[in-house]
This record gives structure tokens, sequence and C-alpha cells, in this order.
């Protein structure tokens, strides 16, 4: 008989006899949902995933045989899950968390399937059925893992995701199927990243991009913007689909994205952005078991839109909070604790979880991706301490937020000193874009490199002792800074910036900075100037106005600056 013999917070020993590593368990009176993660001797060792609050020794336990899975199937986007993937209904589920014994995916919901091969194809694992549309998504329907012959049966027509339409030899083929979730999906092979993730965020377009496919960490002290600019990726990335992780950081971060999600329209569908978003809620509050599953359930959901041939963005906030989780559970084991407490495989796991980014040629012939960009919380902004540090080994992006760039409001307060991205997504600008996105991108980054070497010559010696083009550097870098680089999440306009926008504003700075650099106007009458209002004022200038027609606007600015600087 499997009995509980031992509890610890989240870790429950138990004799079960035919027990293996990562089979999940039914806990208790109560059927807590446990996984098996270490076998000792006679000893099973699991962690639960609710609050185990009221167990005893002597309890019962069952075993499923079966490893941690997902639900895979119409009906995930616009959801908000735990991190075992059980639905969260309503806001207070964040706060309230209780066992909830709803499906992942409805069984009442009905969808329409239209089959796009006919009967008597061979098919195996990961290939394209047929599709279900959801609102404006076309949803594809994938041969199960493991399944592969010839398609004996097929149909079209309204199906809940428990009705059969269709079957591959004796195996039912069904709208959904389940995933186990450690284990990455498979795929033909990967592909070199050769597009960004646009953002709108022009911090990371212009200066720090991202490849569609390609990971980045975002580490930054509490209040230094992490969670901000988590979700303005989530709003305004150019991703089909958005899964967002809320992992181990306080409720009320989560339902500000729960109460915001569903009333901000995505800008190329103009539909509710939720429609092409899964929410996957482990607060603080919650147990922490299931938070270390949240990232695994979240990155296999991410994988299931990857394989229909779409480009996912996955955000994970924070990664450091799923370390703890980590560290807690490890430390329950008695393992031997390695760097600063955290087990001896938290680099491994961080790799397996970035890793299972990329851009890849899925099963069904078609090109997907996963971009993931995780939070770091490091204690104090310490970058040195160990999730920083294994990391940033892992991804190629790193936008290090700086809490005294968020003590004077520049936000978003990426460091551009410390920030750097090793994805080579040149060629794409130069293609999209023309040559000057690149040559003005390096510029860029030469004058605030150059601007940190002109302030430490102020701090010791004064501003006087500049020359005039050196005090115009540090002029036009402060415009960058301030009318560039910040950019503000809560205004309406400025929240969402196209690359074309992008592209003219810095080109207006550049302008500018030659003007300047011809004039006579001292530095005074410079700062006071109309032009320099101007520069000010374009990134709160609506949008279309530069990609309507971005030639005329380009000339117009070129016309307004010289104007200005007249008189
Ligand atoms: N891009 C931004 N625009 C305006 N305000 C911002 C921006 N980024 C951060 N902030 C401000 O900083 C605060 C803290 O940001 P938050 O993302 O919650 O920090 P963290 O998650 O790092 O603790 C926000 O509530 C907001 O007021
Ligand atoms: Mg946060």
């Amino acid at each position: 008989m499997n009995k509980i013999t031992h509890i610890s917070g989240p870790v429950v020993h138990a004799t079960i006899p035919q027990a293996s590593i990562n089979d999940i368990v039914h806990v208790g009176k109560e059927e807590l949902l446990g996984e098996i993660i270490e076998i000792r001797e006679d000893t099973a060792i699991i962690q639960v995933y609710e609050d185990t609050t009221g167990l005893r020794p002597g309890d019962p336990i069952t075993n499923t045989h079966q490893g941690l899975q997902v639900h895979l199937g119409p009906g995930l986007l616009g959801t908000v899950y735990d991190g075992t993937q059980r639905p969260l209904s309503a806001l207070q589920d964040i706060f309230l968390p209780k066992t909830n014994t709803q499906p992942s995916l409805s069984h009442e919901k009905k969808w329409f399937f239209e089959p796009n091969i006919p009967q008597g194809t061979e098919v195996r694992e990961g290939m394209i059925i047929g599709t279900v549309q959801e609102h404006s998504f076309t949803h594809k329907i994938l041969v199960p893992p493991g399944v592969q012959g010839i398609l004996d049966e097929i149909h079209t027509g309204e199906f809940t995701i428990t009705q059969q339409i269709g079957r591959v030899g004796r195996t039912p083929l069904y709208l959904a199927h389940t995933q186990l979730v450690r284990k990455p999906r498979g795929y033909v092979k990967r592909l070199a990243n050769k597009k960004p993730l646009i953002t709108g965020q022009r911090v990371l377009d212009f200066t720090f991009p991202i490849a569609k496919g390609g990971s980045a960490a975002t580490p930054g002290p509490f209040g230094a913007g992490k969670t901000v600019i988590q979700q303005q990726i989530a709003k305004w990335s150019d991703a089909d689909i958005i899964v967002y992780i809320g992992c181990g950081e306080r409720g009320n971060e989560m339902t500000e994205v729960l109460e915001e999600f569903p009333h901000i329209k995505d800008p190329r569908t103009g539909e509710p952005l939720m429609n092409r978003t899964v929410l996957i809620a482990n607060t603080s509050n919650m147990p922490v078991a299931a938070r270390e599953a949240s990232i695994y359930t979240g990155i296999t959901i991410a994988e299931y839109f990857r394989d229909q041939g779409y480009a996912v963005a996955l955000m994970a906030d924070s990664t450091s909070r799923w370390a703890e989780a980590m560290r807690e559970i490890s430390g329950r084991l008695e393992e031997l604790p390695g760097e600063e407490g955290y087990p001896a495989y938290l680099a491994k796991r961080l790799a397996e979880f970035y890793e299972r980014s990329g851009t890849v040629e899925t099963y069904s012939g078609m090109v997907g991706s996963i971009s993931v960009i995780g939070a770091v919380s490091p204690a104090g902004g310490d970058f040195s301490e160990p999730v920083t540090q294994q990391t940033l080994r892992l991804t190629k992006a790193f936008w290090a937020l700086d809490a005294s760039l968020a003590n004077k409001r520049h936000y978003p307060s990426v460091n551009w000193l410390m920030s750097y991205t090793q994805f080579n997504l040149e060629k794409w600008f130069e293609q999209e874009m023309g040559p000057e996105w690149n040559e003005l991108r390096q510029k860029t980054l030469r004058l605030l490199q150059e601007e940190k070497e002109l302030l430490d010559i102020v701090s010791l010696v004064g501003v006087d002792s500049l020359s005039r083009e050196q005090q115009i550097t540090l002029f036009t870098a402060r415009l960058v800074r301030e009318d560039f680089l910040q950019q503000n999440a809560y205004s309406d306009i400025d929240t969402y910036c196209p690359l074309q926008k992008q592209l003219l504003i810095i080109q207006a700075i550049w302008a500018y900075d030659a003007l300047l650099r011809e004039s006579t106007k001292t530095m005074d009458e410079i700062r006071t100037n109309k032009a320099t209002q101007l520069i000010g004022e374009l990134k709160n200038t609506p949008n279309e106005e530069f990609t309507t027609n971005p030639t005329e606007k380009s000339k117009h600015i070129r016309k307004k600056l010289e104007e200005g600087l007249r008189t």
C-alpha cells in the first residue's frame, strides 16, 4: 500500500513500491497533485503542487505512472493557468488558490474542424491535419507525439476536444493532445535566427535588439522596471503568440496583466490582446513546487504553437523566483548546496530552459520560433550572484536595468553601457530600414560611450574645460537619452514606437547635431531653441505621421530644425 511517511512543506516522503522518477501522484485524501522527484531505497520523495497543510503520515497516495503533462489544443488562448495548467477562473484565484478540478481545456466548447489532408495520407508526429478558427487565429491541429501511420479516418465538422475527429490505425485523434512538459518537443532542425522580434521599444529595437527565436535576460533590482518591460513586449511585440509566465512575483503584478490585457487591442488584428495570449500565474503566495513547474508548462505550450509554424514570445517574470523555488525544494531534500545555497543543477536547469528557445523547421515543414525573455531579480541589484551570472552565459541579449536610472525616472532603465546584444540582425535592418539604420546605431552607441568619457572629465575639471565640439557632443547625447532612449509605457502614443518612427527620431537628432556644429549659437541659446523643443516633441507625435509618408516627414522635420536654428 502507498503511504505517506513524512511531510516537510511541499516535500512529502512516501512508500510507493513501484515508483519511477517523474511519476505524477495524487497525494492524500484530497488527491493533491504531486510529482516523484527522487527515490531513495524504499522511499519516494514527492514535490506537491498544492498546499500540503492537513496532510498526515499514513495518508494514501495513488500513482498515475505518468509524467507531468499539459493539454494542448483549441481553448488555450485567452486562458489563465496556474503552474500546472489548472485554469484560474477569476482574479481572486491568484490570491486564494484552491484546488481546482476543472479541465485545462473546456470539454464542452465546440470547434469547427476543417481537415487539410485527405484520408489515406501517411502522417507522423507534429504534422498538421487540419485547422480550427479561434477568433482570427488559425489553430493548426497536429498529429500527437508518438503517433505515426496511415490517416484512416478524418472528419469535417463541429467537435469538442473529447470527440474523435479521426484515426491513425487504432489510435483515435482528437482536437487536443497531451504532452510531457519536462522533455522538449521534437523538430526537424534548428535554423538561424535572422529576423528581429520587433518590440516597439526604442532602446530594445534600435540599440539592443533580440532576434525572433533568440533569448534575452533583463536583470534589475526591485522597482527597476522588469515587469513593465516584459509587459510592454507582451503587448506590442510582433510575435503571433504570447506566453506570459508570472513566476513567484507578487499577485498584484499579475492582476495588472489580467485586468489590462482584455482591454488592450492587438494593433495588428484589432482584437483583444488576450486572444493571442496564454497567461500562467504562479504568484508568490502560491505553492512553491508549482512555481518550479510553471516554467516547463509555459515553454511546452510555447513549443506547441511554434510547431504550428508561429512566432512565439515567452516572458518569464522572474526566473530568480523560479531558481528560489528550486533552492527551497533542494534544501528540503537536504541536497548538497552549491553557490549561495542554490542546487548544483541550477546552471543545467537554466540552460535547458533557454535552449528551448530558437527558430526551427517543424515536423510540419514550417518555420516556427520561440523567443524567450527572462527577468532576473538579483537581491540588491548585485549582478554577480549565480542566477544573473548563469543567465548571462545563456542569453545573447542582455538588458541591464539600472536602479540609478529608474530613480531619475529614466525609463526603460536599460543601462546603455552595460547592456548588449550579440544577435546579428544588421542585414535584416539594412534590407528593411535602409543602410542608415546600422550606421546611426553604431554612431549612437559610440556617442553614448564618448559621453561617459566626457562626463568623467567634467566631474574632474568642470564643463568649461570642454571645447564647443565636446559640449555639442554632450548635448546630443542628452537628446539621445531623453528624447530617444526614454520611452513612457503609460503614454498612449509613446508606449509603442514603430521602426520607421524610431529611425526618423534618431535621424532628426543626428541632423540637428550636424546643424549645431555649423551654427554659431551659444550653448544656452541652443538649449532653449525651438528646434530643441521640436526634437523633444517627436516621440509624442502620432505614429501615423511617421509611417504614412516617412520621406515627407523626414524632410519636414529637417526644414523645421533649420528654421528653428535661424530664429
Ligand atoms: N517604460 C516605463 N515607463 C514609465 N514608467 C515605468 C516604465 N518602466 C517602469 N516604470 C515605472 O517603474 C515602476 C516599477 O516598475 P516594475 O516593472 O514594476 O519594476 P520591477 O518589476 O523591476 O520591480 C512602475 O510601476 C512604473 O511606475
Ligand atoms: Mg516586477
